[in-house]
């Protein structure tokens, strides 16, 4: 088996560099190989997402990646943008699944910015379709019209096979889980919305054992903070994903525990972790690699089909949490603070501990 390391940028390779060494511990045949991408792709190829990288992206089983963006990334053009790297190598990919799951570890509860109660047994996922919506649909740009003044266009589009595949990914994620699956959208407003109901309840009939219901994005944003335990997987398109999914990580207490796996049409999928390459905290040895660990528990289980390993891996992750050990994110008094390394350090030793 071959797994592409993509590192990428700020906290990306500290982050990354823990999760390898769980990697070397639990898969020590694994054969790993590494790519720039992002700002380390266009310093080195003068592309966020190099040819090579792209290619090593097709060869692999699976991608461990970090992070991609820097400080002064707004002024660039848009094909030059880090993260464009990223959008590109989820569509070459096909990977259109986007799973972020947002558990509550019962260790971190007092971390969390809500009620106790609110979250204790707190255990969704968040499922967000990557390939479609208003971030690729065209038309798209800054026009200026008859009268000189400039407008901006973007254009939500789905088509029914692009709701369909993300459907059935949900309903069997559910079956897997607690079978409760509620898809979001915007129905009463948006046409495209309206046939992304219209297919979620006809492909949602091939499933008669998974319970369904739909949202608004509006209440679900607001169910998501009063009452987040009654969800197991949410689906949504891409944009309402995307907010949807950074609110649900904040539930949890710090971004810096979430994972993330997308998936495509086969095994192969690319594992993050939820955050991004924090500048602000890069080269410091404080970044939580916690994400990036449970994001390479996640690959072994969906990529790999080792269920086994991820279930140890994420054991591993518990009994260091359990004994005490917290990055600055999660830190409370009382605990005992570590660093990036020591963190990953911890759980390699916890994983020697079992065996
Ligand atoms: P961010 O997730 O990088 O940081 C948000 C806040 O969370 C910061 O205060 C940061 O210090 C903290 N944080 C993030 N990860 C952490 C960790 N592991 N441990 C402890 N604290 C952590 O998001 P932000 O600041 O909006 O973006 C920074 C850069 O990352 C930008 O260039 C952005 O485009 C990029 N980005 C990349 C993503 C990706 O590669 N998938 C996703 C999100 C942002
Ligand atoms: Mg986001």
């Amino acid at each position: 088996m071959k797994i592409a390391i993509m590192a990428g940028d700020g906290i990306g390779p500290e982050v990354v560099a823990q999760a390898v060494k769980v990697l070397r511990h639990v898969l020590p045949q694994a054969e790993t190989e590494e790519a720039p991408v992002g700002l380390a792709g266009i310093e080195t190829r003068g592309v966020p997402l190099p040819d090579e990288t792209l290619a090593l992206a097709k060869r692999a089983d699976a991608i461990l990646f970090g992070a991609v963006g820097g400080p002064d990334e707004a002024s660039l053009p848009r094909e030059q943008r880090p993260g464009t790297g990223l959008l590109k190598l989820r569509k070459e990919l096909t990977l259109f699944a986007n799973f972020r799951p947002a558990f509550m570890f019962p260790e971190l509860i007092g971390a969390s910015t809500l009620k106790p109660e609110i979250v204790d047994g707190l255990d969704l996922v968040i499922l967000r379709e990557l390939n479609g919506d208003i971030y690729f649909g065209e038309p798209r740009g800054i026009e200026t019209g008859p009268s000189g003044e400039r407008y901006g266009i973007n254009t939500m589009r789905y088509t029914e096979s692009e709701v369909e595949r993300i459907a059935h990914a949900a309903f069997q994620a559910a079956r897997r889980r607690r079978g409760k699956v509620c898809s979001v959208d915007k129905a009463n407003v948006l046409e495209t919305m309206q046939l992304w109901r219209e297919v979620m309840t006809r492909v949602g009939r091939e499933y008669p054992d998974v319970e369904l219901s739909h949202l608004f994005i509006d209440a679900a944003a607001m169910t998501l903070m009063r009452a987040p335990k009654q969800f197991d997987v949410i689906v949504t398109g891409n944009m309402f994903g995307d907010i949807l999914s950074d609110a649900a990580a904040m539930l949890t207490g710090s971004i810096g525990m979430l994972p993330s796996a997308s998936l495509g049409l086969d095994r192969k999928g690319l594992y993050e972790p939820v955050h991004g390459s924090a500048p602000d905290i890069a080269g410091q040895d404080i970044a939580n690699p916690l994400a990036a660990i449970l994001s390479f528990a996640m690959l072994l289980r969906e990529s790999l089909g080792l269920e086994d390993k991820a279930q140890e891996v994420e054991s591993a992750v518990r009994s260091v949490l359990a004994g005490g050990y917290r990055t600055a994110d999660i830190y409370q008094p009382g605990t005992h603070r570590v660093g990036t390394e020591e963190m990953g350090d911890a759980v390699v030793q916890a994983l020697q501990a079992r065996r």
